[in-house]
């Protein structure tokens, strides 16, 4: 069986100063390559056969929207203000049960912690904004690899929903915030590893699976959160898309993975342990400590040792732990990966809605569209 050494680099999960020795080495770097040598795949089988890929393709054809006319950029917005408004209402960073006492935030006031939600709102929609571009790049290679037509339509909507989002997420960053941040490098190791593989089915579990089901439940959350109009509008738009993303990846591996072997199953059992771990580590947002001038370890030391954060960061995994399970994914290789994200801390998620089942609810755009029509 793989080691953790193998799959992810180092043997204990938590192993703080292998976790940090993961950074971006070329922040300045402008073209980044990903070799690979999947096989670009004809189908000359056009026959419509699969309904539920055929019914997502037409949704997808009736929701689309456009990032310059369907948003109303004229809105202004005040990032130091929300951020103060953030600080004021108590929701700076660490949850009170942290002892910050003799660490480097003992010292830091109001100021400090509003220039930090500036800095990390800057992190956060730049990591968006480049997995997005992974998105398309990801989305773009299954139109090319998987072997079934109705897959290639329904992707290649998807290509066009991803150009979009890349768009909205730059856009957005450069009218209204205030700074761009590099890849995070554990993101980064990621979309390099989903890219390099050739089996057009790992495109999918690495990207449709984790990173959009990722997205889809830090979307959800932000939109939540956020009392910003655009940028409440513009999230609501990317998950109506996203929900179809997911989606998407749940309806054609269902019938893909019924037919691996266990030994088959395995190995994507541990590509999808490898991808929660990254993702994980990715959110303890190294670059941002280092932007304000504290010490790195003694920063991601508290974000994992508070429950508040840990809560947070578990809740992302809310979307793709029930879709692992309706692979098969959880519990093939007597429960190989039910017993790694009970590691983890997200099992609890497992009986949750899937978003097989859940897309059509979160679709916004075609209620905007309906409701527009009505009036
Ligand atoms: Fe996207
Ligand atoms: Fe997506």
């Amino acid at each position: 069986m793989t080691t953790n050494m193998e799959l992810i680099g180092r043997d204990e999960i938590n192993d703080l100063e292998a976790i940090l020795s993961v950074c971006n080495t070329d922040a300045n770097e402008i073209v980044h390559a990903v070799k690979s040598n999947a096989d670009a795949v004809f189908t000359w089988d056009y026959e419509r056969s699969r309904t539920p890929l055929i019914k997502l393709y037409e949704k997808a054809k009736t929701s689309q929207w456009n990032v310059t006319t369907d948003l109303d950029w004229s809105t202004e917005v005040d990032q130091v203000k929300l951020a103060l408004e953030n600080v004021q209402a108590d929701q700076a960073f660490f949850s009170e049960a942290v002892d910050l006492t003799g660490t480097p935030f003992e010292k830091w006031g109001e100021k400090q912690w509003v220039e930090f939600g500036v800095e990390s709102q800057n992190w956060l929609l730049s990591q968006f904004m480049h997995g997005e571009q992974g998105a398309l790049l990801c989305t773009a290679r299954i139109v090319e690899t998987v072997p079934w037509i109705d897959a290639k339509y329904y992707a290649a909507t998807q290509v066009m929903d991803e150009a979009r989002h890349v768009e909205v997420f730059a856009k957005y960053l450069d009218e209204k915030l205030s700074g761009h941040y590099p890849i995070n490098a554990h993101l980064g190791l990621l979309l390099d590893d989903i890219l390099g593989d050739s089996r057009w089915d790992m495109t999918y579990l690495g990207m449709q699976i984790m990173v959009e089901g990722l997205a889809l439940a830090a979307f959800g959350f932000l939109h939540q959160m956020t009392s910003e109009p655009l940028l409440k509008q513009l999230l609501r738009y990317v998950m109506s898309d996203e929900a179809r993303h997911v989606a998407f990846g749940v309806l054609s591996l269902q019938e893909y993975y019924k037919e691996l072997t266990d030994a088959e199953m395995l190995e994507r059992q541990e590509f999808t342990f490898e991808a929660a771990v990254r993702m994980r580590d990715r959110f303890l947002q190294q670059e941002v400590w280092e932007r304000m001038g504290v010490d790195v370890k003694d920063a991601v030391k508290l974000v994992m040792v508070d429950e508040g954060r840990k809560e947070f960061q578990n809740i992302l995994f809310s979307k793709i732990v029930p879709n692992c399970k309706k692979l098969g994914l959880l519990d093939r290789n007597k429960g190989w990966l039910r017993q790694r994200f009970t590691e983890l801390g997200v099992i609890q998620f497992e009986d949750w809605v899937d978003t097989g089942e859940e897309y059509a609810m979160l679709d916004e755009v075609s209620k905007d569209r309906e409701a527009a029509a009505v009036a």
